[in-house]
């Protein structure tokens, strides 16, 4: 498919959502990988701290550092051509005081040539948006479930079922807008809501088990493609299953090493 933007900007993803074009993001994290996505028409590609998980084997997000999101997103910029490019801001590095979250924007933007951070949380963090907003730097928004709080959640289970909860992510997402947050992730919430929210923002919304009515869709591109085997939530379509695949590809490799069937005469100098 020939992708229809020659380079993705901000400014692109605003115009897509008035066209009613939805919007393609995955999670990439190094050079091959990313080099493959762009290539492929990826609109957004998200140096998502999920980095911590599916590449480091961490439990949760939270031990990822600002220098570790800044090597992978060095890895990621070298491979793209036309996508806009996101990085996590880290746990630790924006939550406490809004000097010390500009800095670390900063950090990215200048080590990384990343294009652009996003960051979890709405009303809680909305000195240190702010404050990287008014420096330049643009920020992707992220609701709902945010993984980064998941020891205050206790769990990952689907966020803003009630009232009360929904009616403060709405709050925020239109904070976040106000301040010029360029567009918003909304994770694992009623499709009822994040339609609402949608519909009522004028910047794009990125869905991960969100519905369909949002602007556009986000996964861990390690679960999409069937790396990661035991992950199964239900909004989570797999296209391929590359763990089986690597392991019968690894099994035929040893055992052509074993048996002395690797290399042949074609194989050597
Ligand atoms: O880190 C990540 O991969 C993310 C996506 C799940 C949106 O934040």
């Amino acid at each position: 498919m020939k992708p229809k933007h020659k380079r993705i900007t901000t400014r692109t993803l605003r115009a897509m959502k008035e066209a009613g074009e939805k919007i393609a993001m995955l999670t990439a994290y190094d050079y091959s990988m990313a080099k493959i996505l762009d290539a492929a028409g990826l609109d957004v590609l998200l140096v998502g701290d999920s980095a911590s998980n599916v590449m480091a084997g961490h439990e949760t997000t939270l031990p990822i550092t600002l220098d570790q999101m800044i090597y992978h997103a060095q890895s990621v910029i070298r491979a793209i051509k036309r996508a806009l490019v996101v990085v996590d801001l880290p746990f630790g590095y924006y939550q406490g005081d809004s000097h010390h979250a500009l800095h670390s924007a900063i950090k990215i933007m200048k080590e990384s040539e990343a294009h652009a951070v996003k960051m979890e949380g709405g009303s809680e963090i909305a000195e240190s948006v702010e404050r990287i907003l008014s420096a330049g730097i643009p920020v992707m928004g992220h609701l709902g479930l945010t993984p980064q709080s998941i020891y205050k959640f206790g769990t990952y289970q689907v966020r803003a079922k009630e009232e009360e909860e929904a009616q403060k992510l709405l709050k925020d997402a239109k904070l976040l807008e106000r301040f010029g947050c360029f567009a918003i992730v909304l994770e694992k919430i009623p499709a009822h809501l994040a339609a609402q929210v949608t519909k009522e923002l004028n910047i794009p919304t990125i869905g991960i088990g969100a519905g369909a009515d949002v602007d556009g869709q986000v996964l861990v591109t390690h679960d999409m493609l069937g790396i990661t085997k035991d992950f199964h939530p239900r909004f989570l379509r797999r296209y391929l299953d590359l763990y089986d695949q690597i392991e019968k590809a690894a099994w035929r490799y040893i055992e052509d090493v074993k048996n002395n069937e690797f290399p042949n005469e074609e194989e050597q100098y």
